[in-house]
């Protein structure tokens, strides 16, 4: 088999279990010291992982009673990662809703400078509605401006990312030349969200520019996915979505005339392993008994517009919950757990466990040799480029997972034995962009 698969390890503080810092492993103040992020890199590094990244929101997301929710900007973060690893990728949110194109072009041209080009950013148009009064606005921006903004704010990216030729340093100390002016490109962009003049301050690197990723999964995302994003983070439960779900955005990519290789889609799944089938229950029981219902069922019936006190734990999700398009916030993910709740005939109860487990994304409970399968499964069937593995306790689930699943996948020929490349273009598969303009106007 040729087409490797993708392995992007999705970090988050003491791991994506809700309640994983309450396990008597979990150290409680490694979420804010570098020294526990610069040691998963390490570990994703020696399992030749693609990448490690960061989810990101400029409020506070989640629930601030019952976890670990402080975040260190994450870009900040990747760059003291950067600095004791070679290899691995370092992908990080940031908000097209909450930011300024040329601060955000500098921030990752800078970690791709730091890194030689090890970066990627996420684009996301932020799915926490609260975030917006954090920036002046009264009423948060509706989905669809959201969207709007953010075409145009990846072509602004784009263009101050693609304004310097490589060739732009001449650094000829004998003439006192630096670099060559004709060589940055102003890039003058008047639009209806932006005008930025540029050119941007931090020329290209090794990879040409940043990795473009995108999460967002509803129509307008998937749109904007099929038109920009070079890696997809997605939520699919079932095999037959995550088919479905890669179909139609490998056939939107071809549309907007893209090589669809060079999209690539990476499932979230939540690896819960044991030796035995039943030490990974065990472990998975550990974890759902330390779980508090009080808020995410608060949480819950705010998202389906029905008051807590009429859901009953133990009952079905009821009938009458509110339509998806009227969900401002992040609407994709209102629908999947809609739809997990329908189609598995969960109680309230066993659906917020499994949304605490993984927010909704695949849940695996077993060995390493049943999650290999289930990655084969996926990959082999068309329903997956790899995975985005959110380890529901860290550091113990990566360290799980690089030593016992990687080396099965290694050994099954899905996975690399050692990095090609020094790149995350190269990890991904990806060509390196071309510098924008053909003729690239003086800088003046
Ligand atoms: C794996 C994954 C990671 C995500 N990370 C973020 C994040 O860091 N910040 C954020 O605001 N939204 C995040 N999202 C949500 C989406 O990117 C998007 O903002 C939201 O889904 C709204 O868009 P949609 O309605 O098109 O899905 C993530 C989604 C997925 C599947």
């Amino acid at each position: 088999m040729s087409k490797k698969l993708v392995l992007n390890a999705f970090l988050m503080s003491t791991g994506h279990h809700e309640a994983s810092w309450r396990l008597p492993e979990s150290d409680t103040t490694a979420y804010r010291e570098v020294s526990h992020y610069q040691e998963l890199a390490r570990t994703a590094e020696r399992g030749k992982l693609d990448s490690v990244f960061f989810a990101d929101s400029p409020s506070i997301f989640g629930d601030l009673a019952r976890r670990p929710s402080e975040t260190i900007e994450p870009a900040l973060l990747l760059s003291a990662m950067a600095v004791v690893t070679t290899r691995i990728g370092l992908v990080a949110t940031a908000s097209t809703t909450y930011q300024e194109p040329y601060n955000l072009a500098r921030t990752f041209a800078s970690l791709d400078a730091i890194s030689h080009g090890r970066a990627g950013w996420n684009v996301v148009t932020s799915a926490d509605l609260k975030a917006s009064a954090n920036f002046g606005y009264g009423e948060p921006p509706t989905h669809a401006q959201r969207y709007e903004r953010a075409s145009e704010f990846l072509e602004v990216v784009l263009g101050l990312w693609g304004g310097w030729r490589d060739d732009h340093r001449v650094a000829d100390k004998a003439a006192g030349v630096f670099t060559d002016p004709s060589r940055v490109q102003v890039l003058d962009h008047v639009g209806e969200h932006f005008r930025v003049r540029g050119p941007l301050n931090v020329a290209r690197s090794e990879q040409g520019h940043p990795v473009i990723v995108q999460a967002g999964s509803s129509g307008p995302g998937i749109a904007l996915a099929a038109r920009y994003a070079e890696a997809v983070f997605t939520a699919q439960s079932t095999l037959e979505d995550g088919r479905r779900f890669y179909a139609e955005l490998k056939a939107a990519a071809r549309k907007a005339g893209r090589n669809p290789d060079h999209l690539k889609i990476l499932p979230g799944l939540v690896p819960i392993l044991g030796s035995t089938v039943a030490e990974a229950r065990a472990l998975e029981q550990q974890l759902d008994d330390l779980v508090v219902l009080d808020l995410p069922l608060a949480q819950l019936a705010d998202d389906i517009g029905i008051p807590a006190e009429q859901i009953h734990l133990d009952a079905p999700l009821p009938d009458d919950i509110r339509p998806s398009s009227e969900v401002q916030g992040n609407r994709a993910r209102y629908e999947l757990v809609v739809k997990l709740a329908r189609s598995e005939d969960l109680t309230v109860r066993r659906l917020l466990l499994r949304l605490g487990s993984g927010r909704g994304h695949r849940a695996f409970v077993g060995t390493p040799e049943q999650v290999a399968d289930t990655i084969e499964q996926w990959f082999t069937g068309g329903a997956a480029d790899g995975f985005n593995i959110m380890p529901a306790v860290l550091p113990s689930g990566l360290e799980a997972f690089v030593e016992h699943v990687v080396p099965i996948l290694q050994r099954r020929g899905l996975f690399r034995h050692d990095y090609q490349g020094t790149t995350l273009r190269d990890h991904y598969g990806l060509p390196v962009p071309a510098v924008r303009a053909a003729e690239l106007a003086e800088v003046g």
